[in-house]
């Protein structure tokens, strides 16, 4: 039997895992499951639709882009790339596990339990908590309402958004060699090579941004596989075992840097790197 919700249970999807609607109503960011390729290649002039103009910042560009829904299946590149995971089984999962009641928009007036929140993914965080407050503090207080559930909260089912930091050494912010990426995993997948024990702290682990087949930014972080990915060529570093290729042209691991916790709480680096940055052409002059 269907367990009573007693909080209010909200889906935040993932980046890239909302749906997104122009203004012609046509789904332009909706890919359908193992052939994200052949979607993008023939969406092509539908994506440019989507492109943000210069200095948007918080805002919103006012370009009837919506987003309708959360993605409905899992979209793989197989082999290289989960770009997102679909939300069909969860939700599913949840409709038959708990008392789930859901708005309609025939019935404005209905106290609901279960939020889906799609939204424009290409837009600021900032933004987009802005809209997440607006929508849901109104569906929690009506919901407080009811009899029984005044100390109801909000309980959010979150798609990690990934999880990357890119940093750089102090004093050199925007340096192109030092960009280091930080990411964090649990700590017990972390499985560094032999001396390398004390490199990481807390499941943090910091590697160079610069990838080792042609100095393209890593500029992707998959928290499911833990990859480390590099759009230019597609090739992918596994952080839990020090950023190890595990497909795509690169031969060498991202290079590592030591970090730890200082007195004052902060991440810093131990030493610098130790050993050269970048593809094994790279000008390091
Ligand atoms: S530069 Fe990264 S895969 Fe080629």
């Amino acid at each position: 039997m269907a367990e009573q919700l007693r909080d209010v249970v909200v889906v935040l999807p993932g980046i890239m895992g909302s749906v997104l609607r122009d203004a012609h109503g046509d789904d332009v960011w909706k890919l359908s499951a193992g052939s994200i390729l052949k979607d993008l290649l023939g969406r092509g002039k539908a994506i440019k639709r989507l492109q943000l103009p210069d200095g948007i910042g918080d805002d919103h560009p006012g370009d009837g882009v919506t987003a309708p829904a959360l993605m409905p299946d899992m979209h793989v590149v197989p082999g290289i790339w989960t770009v997102t995971v679909g939300y069909e089984r969860l939700l599913a999962w949840f409709r038959e596990s708990f008392d789930v009641v859901e708005a309609d928009p025939r019935d404005p007036d209905r106290v609901v339990n279960f939020v889906q929140f799609p939204y424009d993914w290409r837009l600021s965080n900032r933004y987009n908590a802005r809209v997440l407050q607006q929508t849901v503090e109104p569906v929690l207080e009506r919901f407080r309402s009811r009899p029984g559930n005044a100390d109801a909260r909000l309980v959010f089912i979150s798609h990690s958004m990934g999880g990357l930091v890119t940093i750089f050494p102090d004093g050199h912010p925007g340096s192109a060699d030092g960009q280091v990426v930080l990411v964090r995993i649990p700590e017990r997948d972390v499985d560094l090579p032999a001396g390398r024990e004390d490199w990481s702290v807390d499941g943090l682990l910091a590697y160079s941004k610069v990838c080792t087949h042609a100095g393209c930014p890593v500029g992707l972080f998959e928290a499911e596989n833990a990859t480390l990915l590099c759009p230019c060529h597609q090739s992918a570093f596994d952080v839990r075992t020090g950023a190890t290729p595990v497909f795509g042209p690169a031969a060498r691991a991202l290079p590592q840097l030591p970090i730890e916790i200082d007195d004052d709480g902060f991440v810093v680096a131990q030493s610098d790197f130790h050993e050269p940055i970048g593809p094994t052409y790279w000008n390091r002059s």
